[in-house]
């Protein structure tokens, strides 16, 4: 008789049948940070600050000594320096561009990803650039906003950056933002494309981190329906033709089929991101004494994993790599 159970017996059989791990290589930080000199506690996020610039580095550097390879940059602008044109996100003495020098300079092997896109640096609070009509209808302007989104990107590798990650979900910023990097000799800057963005309600808490919640309308024009997943692939298509370096789907969690789909289409290194809602979730459960912390959430980055996902980016990485 056939029984799987024999291939389960014991843990020492289970650790050679296992076909998934985690380790610390696999995490990617996104890390949320200010100009102030005080560290904030984010209430929308139990257990995660945004930092000061100084803090910053020194967090980014433990989390480095813990084996995680990548932070991604998340800042937080302060409104006086919010216009509708965005002109701040291209400022070479921005928040942005003085992290990524800073960090680079303490440490050197850290591997640093930025965000690229509009909506920490727009009146607005949009990915991109916002455009009212006569009767106060509001759009997304896609070819403006991809010109401003590739400044941002010149002005993230002249500060040293690795990795640019566009979460704009433009058309055509792919491609863009190469002829942009190459134009300028960043041939080595790679871009990590936020290909199957999703347009979710579990972005809530991020928003309240960075206070960049839109002041108008949703990001339905330009982040995806949650109901599709064909389109992810066509996304997918377009940005590996584009020339991106690596994908990403977003959130992780809740469309691990998208991730499944987005492995088998293109041979590129897939990235996952577990969001600011799915953290909540697995927090709050955890605080209520309801889940086993450790256990939900190295059970939730596995099927992550398993699902295709080559990295993750994820708020729990620190403590993961602790776990593991
Ligand atoms: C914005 C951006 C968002 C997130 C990453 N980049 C929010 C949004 O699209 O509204 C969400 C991350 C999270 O929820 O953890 N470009």
């Amino acid at each position: 008789m056939n029984r799987p159970r024999r291939n389960r017996r014991t843990p020492a059989i289970r650790s050679m049948v296992r076909e998934t791990s985690l380790s610390p290589a696999d995490f990617i930080l996104p890390m949320f940070f200010h100009e102030d000199a005080e560290d904030t506690p984010i209430t929308s996020m139990p257990g995660v600050t945004r930092w000061s610039l100084e803090s910053l580095v020194r967090e980014a550097g433990e989390a480095h000594a813990l084996g995680i390879p990548a932070i991604v940059l998340f800042p937080k602008i302060e409104e006086t320096l919010k216009t509708p044109l965005a002109g701040e996100s291209s400022n070479d003495d921005g928040l942005v561009p003085r992290a990524i020098r800073a960090l680079k300079a303490a440490h050197p092997t850290l591997c640093v990803i930025t965000d690229v896109a509009l909506d920490p640096y727009n009146s607005d609070g949009h990915d991109g650039i916002v455009h009212r009509d006569e009767r106060g209808e509001l759009s997304i302007l896609n070819d403006e906003t991809v010109e401003v989104l590739c400044q941002q990107a010149l002005c993230h590798a002249r500060a040293g950056a690795d990795i640019v990650a566009p979460s704009d979900m433009m058309d055509g910023r792919v491609a863009a933002i190469r002829e942009a990097l190459d134009g300028e000799g960043f041939t080595d800057v790679s871009i990590l494309s936020y290909t199957a963005k999703y347009a979710s309600a579990f972005y809530g808490p991020f928003r309240g981190a960075l206070d960049s919640t839109p002041k108008d309308g949703d990001k339905k024009t330009y982040q995806m329906d949650p109901a599709n997943a064909r389109e992810a692939v066509r996304e997918c298509l377009l940005d590996e033709a584009e020339g991106a370096d690596m994908l990403m789907v977003k959130p992780a969690g809740l469309y691990l089929d998208i991730i499944a789909k987005v492995r088998e289409t293109s041979t590129l290194p897939v990235a996952a991101y577990q969001v600011s809602g799915e953290y909540l979730m697995l927090k709050s459960a955890a605080a209520g004494g309801w889940l086993d912390e450790k256990a939900i959430v190295l059970e939730s980055l596995l099927a992550i994993k398993r699902a295709g996902a080559d990295m993750i980016l994820t708020y729990y990485a620190k403590q993961a790599c602790r776990w593991l």
